[in-house]
């Protein structure tokens, strides 16, 4: 059975997790009215993922005997400045996710509950692999700003992407 405190917790993270779903579904509406495509693709499975996350944390709340309550998910921003404020602000809210988990590893540690410690680690690599992936593409984004062939060429290789739900 988990603890009380880590069991809410837990619940508060996949609410996080179904916001960044619903961020990025957000952005990527956004960036297909803008005609980037491929941008617009890859937040889609971005969408995915967040959604594996979520989906993730619950299961392991109820394996755990714990109590799964969803909540109000609060609304996304609906309109960015181009695609590089988009891939900013992508990164601003991934490293604001990673401290999210981190407190959540500090949380199980206090509780001293060893497997939630554990269950977390897949979630800390998680967040090392969305940093970089963000922080890449808004380095190739800025280098690509002052030519749109170099931009749609860019937009082309994001129209590629599948999900691929990782394995447990
Ligand atoms: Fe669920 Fe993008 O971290």
């Amino acid at each position: 059975m988990i603890d009380k405190k880590l069991e809410a917790a837990l619940n508060e993270q996949i609410n996080a997790e179904f916001y960044s779903a619903y961020l990025y579904l957000s952005m990527s509406a956004y960036l297909d009215t803008i005609n980037y495509a491929g941008f617009a693709n890859w937040m889609l499975v971005q969408f995915q993922e967040e959604q594996f996350h979520a989906k993730k944390m619950f299961d392991y709340l109820i394996e755990r005997g714990g109590n799964v309550t969803l909540t109000e998910i609060a609304a996304p921003p609906v309109k960015w400045d181009g695609p590089i404020s988009v891939f900013q602000a992508t990164l601003d809210h991934e490293r604001m996710v990673t401290k999210r988990i981190n407190d959540l590893v500090y949380l199980a540690r206090d509780e001293r509950d060893n497997a939630v410690e554990v269950f977390l680690q897949w979630f800390v690599s998680e967040q090392v692999e969305e940093e970089d992936t963000a922080e890449t593409l808004l380095g190739q984004l800025k280098i690509a700003e002052s030519s749109p062939h170099a931009l749609l060429m860019l937009d082309r290789e994001l129209a590629t992407r599948v999900f691929t739900p990782p394995v447990k």
